[in-house]
């Protein structure tokens, strides 16, 4: 099977890097919209419209199915892209919602971007005490690979909400990148990182793809890192 995963920028990487551990034997295509990115200032019309280059793009490259690896896009659009093609589209949102509704947590936290708050999906799908928190710094020191002061900016985001929640989702695909950092600060509380709740099947061939919109050595060196891979061929479309 070819799986399509686009994202904003290298975010949507740490979902590709959770599909390659657990279904190693599939053709995986990504494609960072790097040259657009941050999408979580974006209005929704904004949104679509970069949602649907990037699968038309992705559609080009023959895929079979859509992951949008992307929360700032599945919270906003998925409604309309799933409308809009024939293939099937998937999230990491969607499981992630239903994963909440099956489980004890009484007092959710969600840090997320700007965009994907305002949508208020994660309020609004599950019936319990949900704290939403825009965190719009994160993005850009993570794609810029600024992660020298990242810890204050955690503690300035989530201090005021770390004696109410006994989990945090990490609703942006970015943020399993800094989880270390994140964990150091949240300690006890559980996170959760929404990649690791979607499914596929293992296909019968392992290739693999990487596409961006933009491309520096920042963006080269991050997603060899964050794929864990120094071989690895990146291509600007
Ligand atoms: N990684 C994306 C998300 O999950 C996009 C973040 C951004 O570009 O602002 O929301």
């Amino acid at each position: 099977m070819r799986i399509g995963l686009f994202d904003s920028g290298v975010g949507g990487l740490t979902v590709l890097k959770t599909l390659l551990n657990k279904y190693p034997l599939n053709e995986y295509i990504y494609y960072g919209d790097t040259l657009n990115v941050p999408y979580g200032n974006k209005s929704k019309e904004e949104l679509l419209k970069v949602a649907k280059n990037n699968i038309d793009f992705l559609l080009n490259k023959h895929v079979d199915i859509i992951i949008v690896a992307c929360g700032t896009v599945s919270s906003n659009c998925l409604k309309e892209l799933k409308a809009s093609y024939h293939i099937p589209i998937y999230s990491i949102l969607e499981p992630t919602i239903t994963y909440l509704n099956t489980k004890n947590y009484n007092n959710i936290g969600v840090i997320a971007t700007q965009a994907t708050i305002n949508s208020h999906i994660f309020r609004d799908s599950i019936p319990k005490q949900v704290y939403e928190i825009a965190t719009p710094k994160l993005v850009p020191l993570i794609e810029n690979n600024e992660l020298a002061n990242i810890e204050n900016v955690l503690v300035e985001y989530l201090n005021p909400y770390l004696n109410k929640i006994d989990v945090l989702v990490l609703g942006c695909t970015h943020y399993p990148i800094i989880k270390k950092q994140i964990k150091d600060l949240v300690k006890k509380i559980d996170l959760l990182d929404m990649a690791d709740l979607v499914t596929l099947n293992n296909g019968q061939e392992k290739r693999l793809e990487i596409y961006f919109s933009k491309i520096d050595n920042t963006i080269i060196e991050n997603t060899k890192r964050i794929l864990n891979d120094d071989t690895l061929t990146i291509h600007k479309i």
